[in-house]
């Protein structure tokens, strides 16, 4: 198992008799998910994802990997939300935070237009200066701003570097199989095209061609990912409470959350899980933070942040948990040398690693953490690979389903997130907004 749930450092604030209890209602929320039963069913496509998937379309996103890296020195991704965290986690976890900067035989990714900076745009810009480029744009909608911008912009570019004909042969579109500006660009341009499908949210979509095509072109194997996500689904989908730990991640966090905990950070000692902390807090805080409920979920990367939140996580309001990501593996390490004049005091970790140093951290870290009154669920994974990641993958989407409907809330829907868009096109005078835009900055300038 790839996955393992370690639940000592709760101790003192769930108790055996606490998990019992929960039971029935972790197992209504699994049958609920598996069964289609539930708010948002329409959107559980995932659930069979690592059985289900188009074979011939995941064949053409290898293809067109290839092509990409053949091509490019630069591929852009344009995309927001779950339309581009999932795959630059699975790049920064199994590849490097850094990958752009390594010595490597595959194209520098740029992740852009998930956000409106005009300064990011600007440098990114900058750097695809005298760079062959290929862009991969993606947008289940077809409509969402933010990449809608960027990639007007970008497509530009590639227009007045190539011509209009090889542009539309470097621009790879991600998007519905019929809806949507972009699937009218693909099909009048003959751009090649890859579908979200229709039963699969953006913040689920990271083991479609959402992800697929970025984590082939970063040279992961992708067919080793798909095992990591195959392998989960069959444990977690048939296994009963006892040995599932989804659902227990699940138990364990609607518990803690019961109790006044309504703060969950994510913890990991390794940098590059920090693009798989910000893939989890979307997964999460998108399904759950509704109706007026929900886990705020945060993150941080120890020990660089035991210098910054670790005063307020020892001894801030005790409305937190963590879970604690930790490796058993590491993907790579160094040993402390001796040093003859010592004048660091450091040769006491002679002989050591700093593997082992980092995990003397965290056993520490935790200890503390949980003396001080915040109770930690630990996740341990073998090493940070590809098939790890496509096991993760699974196992947070499937807990996040059932851990949703204990909640008592649709998982799979994000109306809150229409208000911002709502008064921005407003204030920007987009056709139909007229009169919120006049009422809107009335208020703004009193
Ligand atoms: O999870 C979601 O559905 C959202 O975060 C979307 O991924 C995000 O809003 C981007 O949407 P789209 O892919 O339609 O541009």
């Amino acid at each position: 198992m790839a996955v393992r749930l370690k639940t000592d450092y709760c101790k003192g604030f769930i108790s055996d008799e606490d998990v019992k209890g929960i039971i029935p209602e972790i197992e209504g929320a699994r049958k609920t998910l598996e069964n289609g039963t539930g708010a948002g069913a329409d959107f559980t496509g995932w659930v069979r994802l690592p059985y289900d998937y188009d074979k011939e379309e995941y064949a053409r996103i290898k293809a067109a990997a290839e092509k990409i890296k053949a091509k490019c020195d630069v591929l852009l991704v344009i995309g927001i939300g779950g339309s581009y965290l999932g795959a630059r986690a699975a790049i920064e976890f199994v590849k490097s935070p850094l990958y752009n900067t390594l010595k490597k035989d595959t194209p520098d990714i740029y992740f852009t237009g998930n956000s409106i900076s005009s300064t990011a745009l600007s440098e990114l810009l900058e750097i695809c200066d005298g760079k062959d480029i290929c862009i991969n744009v993606i947008s289940k909608s077809g409509t969402t701003t933010e990449p809608a911008v960027a990639f007007r912009i970008f497509r530009d570019l590639l227009i007045r570097k190539y011509g209009k004909k090889e542009a539309y042969e470097r621009i790879f579109i991600t998007t519905d199989k019929a809806r949507g500006a972009l699937k009218k660009l693909a099909d009048a341009e003959g751009c090649e095209t890859f579908v979200v499908p229709d039963d699969i949210g953006g913040r689920y979509s990271v083991l479609t061609a959402v992800g697929l095509l970025p984590i082939a072109v970063a040279g992961i194997d992708t067919d080793v990912m798909l095992k990591g996500a195959y392998d989960a689904a069959e444990k977690l989908r048939a296994a009963s409470f006892e040995d599932n730990d989804a659902m227990k991640y699940a138990a364990y966090r609607n518990l803690l959350y019961r109790q006044g905990k309504t703060m969950e950070i994510m913890a990991s000692y390794e940098a590059g899980y920090a693009m798989m902390n910000e893939w989890w807090k979307q997964l999460y805080g998108e399904s759950e933070g509704k109706d007026g409920k929900g886990i705020f979920p945060a993150s941080v990367i120890f020990s660089t942040d035991l210098h910054s939140l670790g005063q307020y996580i020892q001894e801030g309001l005790r409305n937190m948990f963590e879970t604690v990501v930790t490796f058993r593996e590491p993907t790579a390490d160094v040993a402390i040398p001796y040093d003859e004049d010592n004048e660091d005091g450091l040769n006491f970790l002679f002989g050591k690693t700093m593997f082992e140093v980092n995990a003397n951290a965290e056993a520490a870290t935790m200890l503390a953490h949980y003396d001080g009154g915040v109770p930690n669920i630990v996740l341990e994974f073998d090493k940070k690979d590809a098939y790890n990641f496509g096991y993760a993958v699974y196992f947070f989407e499937y807990a996040c389903g059932i851990s949703g409907y204990t909640l008592g809330v649709n998982p799979f829907n994000q109306p809150g997130v229409e208000a911002y868009k709502k008064n921005m096109y407003a204030l920007l005078g987009k056709p139909g907004y007229e009169e919120l835009g006049v009422e809107l900055k009335k208020r703004i300038n009193g």
